[in-house]
């Protein structure tokens, strides 16, 4: 595990790590079980324009199944007993997490497995930097830091993209708003992927607060790259403006090339993945959502539903779960549930991500 601290002040780089440098006899990062048997991905050219992950909007699908490619190997890294990453030593990574959060925060403090790799855990209220200037000024101070790679949360959508313009290093978004988190949309890639092998032509059904969910936006990019087949349900009320019933707005291009039912038994017929999404009860106070136990009734995925899916459908969840409401206790924990492996995935994603953010500075080098 890399040296980790969490700061409440800005932090003060150490003098030893400029000097720490790439071990000879550090292990390859070579994958075990790397798909198509392809050799491990080094994200050469592919990662020679990218700065930043902010969405996967600006992904292509050659860039996605190299990162998946990549998880492999991480995972592969991961079971052994000396876990080294070569290209993270000597980087600094901050974290800087403006809203809660479990399971990213964690995935990306356990990424950061090299011990030659400082990493900065910061956490804040978004009321204290509630202007870009403010955000900005903050920001910059860390700068000072040297901080190679910024893994932000924030909950107003677009905050990364505004960091990302306005400093040097590069950004991953950890979640903003109602926007994008595309490391999610990325581990749950990876972990349909395991299982079901090609993603194209399957059938992904994702069920409920599409409105709200950043990760649905992320996903659906991530999907229709894939040549998944995307279908969403949900309570209109609950549905992306441009996909409620009579709407005359265009829909954004997030959510273009899906199917949109209304009845959740049709959405579930026929699917390979099934997705329920969170009941995010903290962001219902506009009244988009009238009633729980009405939206439990209608749409959460039980044993009865999830009967309706292709036989062995894999039933996934983001997290944290509301059991009872969104997803019943039963398939949640379930023999076709995959909502442990989505998190344990995370962590070998996220360390493909930083791992391509870093060869790409270490190249520029
Ligand atoms: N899936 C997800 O973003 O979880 P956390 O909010 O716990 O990070």
């Amino acid at each position: 595990m890399a040296r980790t601290r969490a700061a409440t002040t800005t932090p003060e780089r150490p003098q030893d790590q400029a000097d720490q440098g790439v071990n000879s006899d550090e292990p390859a990062l070579t994958p075990a079980r790397s798909a198509g048997g392809s050799q491990p991905p080094m994200f050469g050219g592919l990662s020679g324009s990218r700065k930043n992950v902010l969405d996967l909007d600006d992904f292509s699908k050659e860039e996605i199944e190299h990162i998946l490619q990549s998880a492999d190997g991480m995972n592969e890294v991961l079971s052994r007993d000396v876990r080294k990453t070569p290209t993270l030593r000597g980087k600094t990574i901050l974290t800087l997490f403006f809203e809660n959060s479990t399971r990213t925060r964690v995935s990306f403090e356990q990424a950061d497995i090299d011990p030659g790799t400082e990493v900065v855990n910061m956490s804040s209220s978004a009321r204290g930097v509630s202007t870009g200037e403010a955000l900005l000024n903050s920001l910059r101070k860390l700068e000072a830091m040297k901080v190679d790679v910024l893994v932000m949360r924030h909950p107003h959508s677009g905050a990364p993209y505004f960091v990302a313009s306005n400093i040097d290093a590069a950004v991953v978004n950890a979640g903003d708003g109602t926007h994008a988190h595309p490391t999610q949309a990325l581990l749950d890639l990876y972990t349909m992927r395991r299982h079901l092998g090609d993603i194209a032509g399957k059938k992904v059904t994702i069920i409920g607060d599409l409105h709200f969910s950043r990760v649905a936006r992320s996903d659906v990019w991530g999907l229709r790259k894939m040549g998944a087949d995307v279908t969403v349900c949900g309570p209109p009320t609950l549905l992306p403006y441009g996909l409620r019933p009579g709407s005359e707005r265009a829909e954004s291009a997030a959510f273009t090339g899906i199917k949109v039912v209304d009845r959740v038994e049709e959405a579930l017929e026929g699917a390979d993945v099934v997705m329920t999404l969170r009941i995010q009860k903290e962001r219902q106070d506009s009244g988009n959502l009238p009633d729980l136990r009405e939206y439990s009734k209608l749409y959460g995925v039980n044993a009865d539903r999830l009967a309706l899916a292709n036989p062995g459908a894999l039933l996934m969840h983001p997290g944290p779960m509301n059991e009872g409401i969104e997803i019943s206790s039963e398939v949640a924990h379930g023999a076709q549930a995959v909502i442990e492996e989505q998190v344990s995935n995370g962590v070998a994603i996220r360390m493909a991500v930083l791992y391509m953010l870093c060869a790409r500075n270490r190249a520029g080098e």
